[in-house]
């Protein structure tokens, strides 16, 4: 793994879309994409940059289960708002949270992650470790699932909706079998309250109860961290 250690976030999109245009100079197409705060700078910053996307194409890590694109709370709708409306690429492709067949859904996004090797992965972490959905316990060789989502992860969430209860209690998410697959892997975190899952992240053991701690075992990662997020790093 290697770490880059920035002041803050600001310092650390930048570092991020750096990254992304070498990659994308050494031809990358596939781009995985995550939701949540941490990217949101990293998408402003591509933004007001002159990449042009229109011959990639887009994999999301997850989508709520019951919410339609159209749903202000879904992963479609946060991924048009911060990036799609302004950069559009050939295709973008987040699994469909109202499929009738869950299972059925969840093996076609497979196929589609197949059909269209990642080359480029941006992450977030959860408070506990988590990466996409996957959260502490799923097996390493996961592919694309149907997730329970813990309550430290819908309290974490909570803030995007109007109380708890609304926050949906599973997402599909792809599995980190797939998520290991990528080329590139970015992760990126910010702020004290990440500081011990990057700490077990990078220094602890490799273990299922800190998924992303599979990322050890990654040939290129990379993890851009500000100040706070690094405080408990050697
Ligand atoms: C989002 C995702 C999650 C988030 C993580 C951190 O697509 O897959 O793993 O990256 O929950 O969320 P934030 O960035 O809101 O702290």
């Amino acid at each position: 793994m290697k770490i880059i250690k920035v002041k803050d976030q600001l310092e650390g999109a930048k570092v991020g879309l750096d990254i992304l245009k070498e990659q994308i100079a050494a031809g990358a197409k596939t781009f995985g994409l995550a939701t949540g705060s941490t990217p949101v700078e990293f998408y402003n910053q591509i933004i007001n940059s002159d990449i042009d996307f229109s011959d990639k194409t887009s994999i999301n890590l997850d989508e709520y289960v019951g919410l339609d694109g159209s749903d202000e709370q879904s992963y479609r709708y946060f991924m048009s708002q911060h990036l799609f409306n302004e950069k559009p690429f050939k295709e973008n492709f987040l699994p469909d949270g109202k499929a009738a067949d869950l299972e059925a859904e969840t093996k076609h996004y497979d196929a589609i992650i197949e059909a269209h090797p990642i080359d480029f992965q941006i992450l977030g972490i959860g408070h506990n470790g988590h990466i996409g959905f996957n959260e502490p316990g799923t097996p390493f060789d996961t592919t694309t699932h149907v997730v329970d989502l813990t309550e430290s992860t819908i309290k974490a969430n909570a803030r995007y909706f109007e109380c708890e209860a609304d926050v949906p209690k599973k997402a599909v998410s792809m599995g980190i079998a797939s998520i290991m697959k990528s080329k590139t892997i970015v992760l990126m975190a910010w702020g004290e309250g990440k500081s011990e899952a990057i700490q077990a992240m990078v220094e602890g053991e490799v273990t299922e109860s800190m998924p992303a701690s599979i990322l050890q075992k990654h040939d290129d990662v990379i993890v851009i961290v500000d100040e706070e997020a690094a405080k408990l790093l050697k």
